[in-house]
């Protein structure tokens, strides 16, 4: 296993929609391989998720996990999650305000409407079929790294600039109201 660099914003990676991963290529040691990368480099920044793009690698994989997370301290538990070839449909037209930041994007974060409940299709690295459907807080995870794979990050869908912040900035005149917010989604759909 290895910690990759991150590609960060300006990098056409970053803008390249993902390849479809194959059944041939999803058993390969190769692809197997890039998955235990992609988890080590998640944790070793402290992401909640991370996208294959975001590693230079082109294909439709990300990884997402979340527990007690420094860099997101009121985000509900995710645990360890590899989606590949995700498809994600949202279920409501209801959304909430979401502050997010990206590994991509450093020191940056700003509020994206995100759908409150999703469905999220896809295979995990054994090739089994994931269908699930993810609510609250966590399904704005989901659609963060789901974009990732679409060429999408997170500035794409600020459509308040003024709440773009640093992270010191954030912390200092965001978080409370936003962490109030959070709790509020997360007492109402458990995640
Ligand atoms: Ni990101």
């Amino acid at each position: 296993m290895a910690i990759r660099k991150i590609a960060t914003i300006g990098h056409p990676v970053l803008r390249q929609p993902a390849r479809q991963v194959s059944p041939e290529e999803l058993r390969s040691e190769t692809f197997q391989r890039l998955v235990d990368d992609l988890i080590e480099t998640m944790r070793d920044a402290n992401g909640a998720g991370l996208a294959a793009t975001q590693i230079y690698e082109p294909v439709s994989l990300c990884a997402l996990e979340v527990n007690n997370n420094p860099r997101y301290p009121y985000k509900p538990r995710i645990p360890l999650t590899i989606l590949v070839n995700p498809v994600v449909t949202p279920l409501t037209e209801e959304t909430f305000d979401n502050y997010e930041g990206c590994l991509s994007v450093p020191n940056l974060r700003g509020v994206v409407p995100r759908y409150t409940r999703v469905r999220v299709v896809a295979l995990d690295r054994e090739g089994n079929q994931i269908d699930r459907e993810v609510q609250g807080l966590s399904a704005g995870t989901y659609q963060h790294e789901v974009d990732h794979l679409l060429g999408k990050v997170f500035l794409d869908r600020v459509q308040d600039t003024s709440t773009l912040s640093t992270w010191a900035d954030f912390e200092r005149f965001h978080m409370a109201a936003f962490v109030e917010r959070a709790k509020a989604l997360v007492e109402r759909f458990g995640s």
